[in-house]
């Protein structure tokens, strides 16, 4: 028998589910479509409650912080979008999508900081690839990275599928993240026939993997937006067909979080082998196509996501992955925001 190593024995005794704030990024908010003209309503996302609305003219969407600074009262209950505001219900003062407090029906004449300042939190917030997008920064820091253009999704012809869904994880987006250069569990968990090679490469807010030598290529944008594409030989045409996933995951809280994601490919005839191989391919993504072993995430990755915890001194050996550089450049997204000393 060994020596016995309590710091290695009892060390889970002390993990957390999810030991991170939630990080800072751009992250998905919802559909456009879901949002209509004049439409507001309360939403819980980065650990908070925030109020979303969509100006009357349609042109302008909000995310604001529900709280109003005039009394405090709840912006999304009982408030109403006017024009290109919106407005609290208690005494009608009235913000725009920045935070800036544009009315205030009785006053003669308004603070004097609602001149010079947004007085309301609000997060940036832009609309691309048919969807809503905030930047979450817990000190409300301005964007420092662009969202990508993706051909998949905003070319108007060439690509085409609809499939999209929704499912919620009971870990935190960094853990998710990890699964992208954690190669090995593509074989264990997934039953891919091996372990494929795996390159890692970081540049700024954006990493690129290829894994399996071109086989699935994926650009990665700090926490909220993942595009990977599967590029494989279709054995009746011989050609190389790329299907894409894209991901759009948003932390609930900073250790629940909501995968959102689409699936396209090539706008193929109706009836080509091309079209049937490329619709295999995608179901080969989301869960065990028909007749193949290959399980993708929809089936098993989530009993793990739900039920592990964070080792933050996991034990690694060869064969494993890139997990440590993976970690030190999500660590970037991570603001230690102490609000005491504000
Ligand atoms: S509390 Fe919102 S207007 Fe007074
Ligand atoms: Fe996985």
């Amino acid at each position: 028998m060994g020596v016995i190593n309590l710091k290695q024995l009892l060390e889970s005794q002390t993990l957390q589910r999810a030991p991170f704030p939630v990080p800072v990024g751009w992250y998905f908010i919802d559909y456009s479509e879901n949002l209509k003209p004049g439409e507001m309503r309360n939403i819980n996302v980065f650990d908070q409650e925030w109020v979303l609305f969509r100006s009357e003219s349609g042109e302008k969407v909000g995310v604001t912080d529900p709280y109003c600074p005039h009394l405090g009262a709840h912006i999304g209950h009982g408030g109403k979008v006017c024009g290109d505001n919106v407005r609290c219900p208690f005494h009608h003062w009235e913000y725009d999508t920045q935070g800036w407090c544009k009315s205030i029906p009785y006053a003669k004449v308004m603070p004097p900081i609602t001149k010079k300042a947004p007085i309301l939190r609000t997060l940036p917030t832009v609309e691309k690839y048919g969807m809503i997008w905030s930047w979450y920064h817990p000190l409300c820091e301005a964007p420092t990275w662009e969202l990508p253009y993706i051909p998949e999704l905003e070319d108007k012809t060439g690509y085409a599928g609809n499939r999209r869904g929704s499912w919620t994880a009971n870990t935190c987006i960094q853990e998710i993240a990890e699964n992208g250069v954690d190669v090995a569990h593509l074989k264990f968990l997934h039953n891919a026939p091996m372990i494929p090679p795996v390159e890692a490469t970081y540049d700024g807010a954006k990493m690129v993997l290829n894994i399996g030598k071109g086989y699935i290529v994926g650009h990665t944008y700090a926490g909220g937006l993942n595009v990977m594409r599967f590029t494989q030989t279709d054995p009746v045409s011989g050609k190389a067909i790329t299907a894409t996933m894209i991901s759009y995951s948003v932390p609930l809280t900073h250790d629940k979080t909501q995968m959102n994601m689409s699936f396209r490919h090539v706008d193929f005839p109706a009836g080509s082998p091309e079209l049937a191989f490329t619709k295999k391919q995608i179901d080969h993504m989301i869960g065990a196509a028909e007749g193949e072993e290959s399980a993708g995430f929809e089936s098993v990755d989530f009993i793990v996501w739900n039920n592990k915890r964070y080792r933050p001194n996991p034990l690694l050996c060869d064969g494993d992955g890139p997990i440590f550089p993976f970690r030190k450049w999500f660590s970037q997204f991570y603001v230690n925001a102490d609000l005491s000393k504000l």
